[in-house]
């Protein structure tokens, strides 16, 4: 069997497009559909009420495209929303919190593990609870947990500043406890860091093992797909869609260098505001 309808994946902006990216890669046959809600970004700073409420608007807009499956390609969502998305959609949900904790608790040796998130993910203890939880399932009792809000990430990676001076100095300046701490295994618990990877990688120096929520993700995207019966085969042309609440320009403009040539192409403006939610 197989069921070409696309995969629907929403972030804040574009650090879901980290996430997209491994997607694309774990399984090439698949459409998908990503909106970026660029015009209320940052969620990180946002109140719970607040980032359930644009979750389930965006929910709203996924499903009316005839998704088959929901990606929550952002923290913060997936922290505060998941539970509420997953009560409400008629399709499955993929949040990114549980498959970035597996595979930090897999890459660590000395179970010393940091975790770096906006200040919304690190207040709701979601992450740390995840990774304890996966810790004590693989039998392991020697975990310690650092976390670290690093909320100036997120504008660095928005400005297109992966690989510059400043995103040095204020990466030296946030990871400073980390490295005292003597982690050896770093997630990326947001989904704009990856992008700023190659700083934050060469400040934590090559010992740390930088997890990337969007490869664990994309395992269990691609996972869930074949248990559910509903991937993709042999789709020769899968549709690669794109929408914006901000400027369709402003986000290929910053998206391009991450994605590759021509990619993404045809972003079209939409504004999930426009659908009423109950919470
Ligand atoms: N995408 C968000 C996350 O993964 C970070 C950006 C934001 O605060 O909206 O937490």
């Amino acid at each position: 069997m197989t069921d070409n309808r696309p995969i629907g994946l929403f972030d804040s902006g574009i650090g879901g497009l980290t996430v997209l990216r491994e997607i694309w890669k774990a399984a090439p046959d698949e459409s998908t559909i990503y909106f970026g809600d660029n015009s209320r970004a940052p969620y990180g700073t946002k109140s719970r009420s607040t980032v359930i409420r644009y979750s389930l608007q965006n929910l709203s807009f996924l499903e009316s495209r005839d998704v088959k499956m929901i990606v929550v390609a952002c923290n913060t969502a997936s922290a505060y929303a998941y539970e509420e998305l997953r009560k409400r959609a008629k399709v499955p949900v993929v949040e990114v919190v549980t498959p970035g904790a597996d595979e930090a608790c897999r890459a660590t040796r000395n179970g010393r593990i940091g975790i770096i998130a906006t200040k919304a993910t690190v207040s709701t203890g979601v992450y740390k609870d995840a990774v304890e939880r996966r810790a004590a399932e693989l039998g392991m009792n020697n975990i310690e947990i650092f976390q670290q809000a690093c909320p100036l990430f997120v504008s660095l990676a928005e400005e297109g500043w992966w690989d510059s001076e400043v995103t040095r100095l204020t990466a030296e300046e946030y990871l400073k406890p980390l490295k005292e701490a003597g982690i050896d295994t770093l997630v990326m618990a947001c989904t704009h860091y990856p992008l700023l990877s190659k700083v934050i990688g060469e400040v934590m120096g090559e010992g740390v093992v930088l997890v990337n929520t969007g490869v664990a993700t994309a395992k269990v995207v691609k996972h869930l797909l074949s248990e559910e019966g509903i991937a993709s085969e042999h789709n020769e042309k899968p549709q690669r869609e794109f929408f914006t609440s901000d400027e369709p320009e402003l986000f290929e403009q910053v998206a391009t260098p991450f994605l590759g040539e021509g990619l993404p192409s045809g972003t079209r403006h939409f504004s999930t505001d426009k659908y009423e939610v109950t919470i």
